[in-house]
């Protein structure tokens, strides 16, 4: 059985044989709208390990320093997409960035921000309505008017593999609020949505293709895009979102002609 090393009632990780503690530098841009006329940096000194994840350095900050620290996260484990706020000037999933991954060494400090282009409710909490409206709006659901069959509806592993990357998003807003598109016009539907989109448009068994190629059309769709690649770095599911977004272009132009 592995050893396992609980928390302690410090909020750090018990300390591993070998393995030194750091101190870090916290820094999180702050917002209270009740007592704040703009928002202010404050900085949390802290004690980790190199893998401590920075939603454990996080907590540490919430539950033994300041409570009043507001955040959003939930599985913990890079499933939910909740967690997803600027570390290090970069979008990242808190619980999937490691401290080594952004502290060199001990002293370092660390800048924790919310994402950009959604209006900030407070401190690392953003208004996510405007993006799930724009989810919503590519029908992000199976349509396919046909009988059911009495089994499943089967797809080669071909059909399956054109949906296999857009299938991985975790909706957690990492690409859209990296795209500097996003950030200058809101109303862009931006790449969450478009990944989402594919993964529709390309699987076999949906009638729906037609109807999303015209959304992804509209002035708000898909030629927004320039192809910046901001996405592409910050998805933390690894999806080549620029690619997604090239293909979902060439079938919008393949329907029109
Ligand atoms: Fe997050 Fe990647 Fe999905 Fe964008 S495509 S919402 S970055 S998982
Ligand atoms: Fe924006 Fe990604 Fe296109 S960052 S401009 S959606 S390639
Ligand atoms: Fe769920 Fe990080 S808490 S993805």
């Amino acid at each position: 059985m592995p050893e396992v090393y609980p928390p302690t009632t410090s909020g750090q990780s018990a300390p591993q044989p070998g393995v030194s503690m750091l101190k870090v530098k916290v820094k999180i841009l702050r917002f209270n709208p009740e007592t704040d006329k703009k928002a202010h940096w404050e900085t949390y000194e802290v004690e980790a390990q190199p893998g401590d994840r920075m939603l454990d350095v996080i907590h540490q900050v919430k539950w033994f320093i300041d409570p009043s620290l507001a955040l959003r996260r939930s599985c913990m484990h890079g499933i939910c997409g909740s967690d997803a706020m600027l570390i290090q000037g970069r979008n990242r999933l808190a619980c999937k960035t490691l401290v080594r991954d952004v502290v060199k060494k001990s002293g370092d400090t660390v800048t924790v921000e919310p994402i950009r282009g959604l209006k900030v409710e407070k401190d690392l909490v953003v208004d996510m309505e405007p993006f799930f409206d724009s989810y919503k709006a590519i029908m992000p659901y199976f349509i396919n008017e046909s009988p059911a069959p009495a089994t499943e509806r089967i797809q080669s592993e071909e059909q399956a593999e054109r949906m296999a990357h857009s299938s991985n998003c975790i909706l957690c807003a990492c690409c859209t609020t990296s795209c500097p598109i996003f950030w200058v016009n809101g109303s862009y539907i931006g790449p969450a949505s478009i990944v989402q989109a594919h993964r529709f448009i390309f699987d076999s068994r949906d009638q729906a293709t037609h109807q999303r190629l015209n959304i992804m059309n509209q002035n708000t769709g898909v030629w927004r895009c320039r192809t910046a690649y901001n996405c592409t770095e910050a998805c933390p599911r690894d999806i080549p979102i620029t690619q997604l977004i090239e293909e979902v272009k060439r079938a919008v132009m393949y329907q029109q002609a």
